[in-house]
């Protein structure tokens, strides 16, 4: 049984220690009796030692945003693995569509990122995704499998399993309304085929794929219990910690009544 997921990325919402503060002290309150459920925070890079000595104790693990793609060297602002790793980050968002528009984060490297990570014991979280135009074409399905593939190039099979996939199509993101849950499903199903038509199913059956893109409390139930949609990424609605608890309990509880543990 794959263990069910919610994380949450604060993206650049959370810019103070202050802040973090008040999200994260009651959070670990709220969710301090789950443990049926892998939960993450990632602040922006310099708040993570401020919100990892909040989380230390706790059931609630703390990741980064990005990471470079070399892990020295002169590569002026950008932010190496062996730091993430000394900060206990156990999570590593790499290539949200975000960082694809905006900082030219390519497929390639996106994949150097996901070896480096995994060399260095943490987790690489990879969002993929269509946009609205490949949606429309017809071609979505083309983008996401071309995505999976540029991830899963070089890393040994007994390493895939440790991948997160975030699906995020682009055109969810930031709305008012998420996708539609039997549309996720279908694409994490197609997903976890291409996953499988490169390592074989029992690895691929492993690999959990959690879905992002405007997730609410509203939403959050139909998802959870589809087949392959094995957590939640949630951003904007999780930025109180009220919310992150009610979505945190919400699938525990799925978790509890539905898988019995
Ligand atoms: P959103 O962000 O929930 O605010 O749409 C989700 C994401 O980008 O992961």
């Amino acid at each position: 049984m794959r263990k069910k997921i919610v994380g949450s990325s604060w993206k650049m919402h959370i810019t103070t220690k202050s802040e973090v503060d008040v999200l994260a002290m009651d959070i670990v309150e709220g969710v301090k009796d789950i443990s049926n459920v892998d939960m993450f925070l990632i602040p922006t890079f310099p708040l993570i030692d401020h919100l990892a000595n909040i989380l230390s104790d706790s059931n609630v693990a703390w990741g980064a945003q990005n990471m470079a793609f070399a892990d020295y060297g002169a590569y002026t602002g950008e932010v190496p693995a062996p730091t993430l790793a000394q900060l206990g980050c156990t999570v590593i968002e790499l290539g949200h569509a975000e960082r694809r528009a905006n900082f030219n984060e390519s497929d390639h490297s996106v994949n150097k990122k996901v070896k480096l990570c995994l060399d260095y014991k943490m987790t690489p979280l990879v969002c993929i995704g269509e946009t609205k135009a490949e949606k429309d074409d017809g071609v979505g399905n083309v983008r996401v499998k071309t995505q999976v593939l540029w991830t899963l190039d070089g890393v040994k099979p007994e390493d895939v399993d440790k991948i997160i996939f975030a699906y995020e199509p682009v055109w969810a993101i930031g709305q008012s309304e998420g996708a539609n849950a039997d549309y996720v499903e279908d694409m994490h199903r197609f997903i976890r085929y291409v996953i499988a038509s490169e390592v074989g199913n029992d690895i691929a059956q492993s690999v959990r794929i959690i879905y992002g893109g405007s997730v609410k409390l509203e939403s959050a139930y139909e998802l959870i219990s589809k087949k392959n949609i094995d957590g939640l990424f949630t951003g904007r609605f999780a930025l109180t910690a009220k919310n992150y608890i009610a979505i945190a309990a919400l699938v525990s509880k799925y978790v509890q009544e539905k898988e019995g543990n």
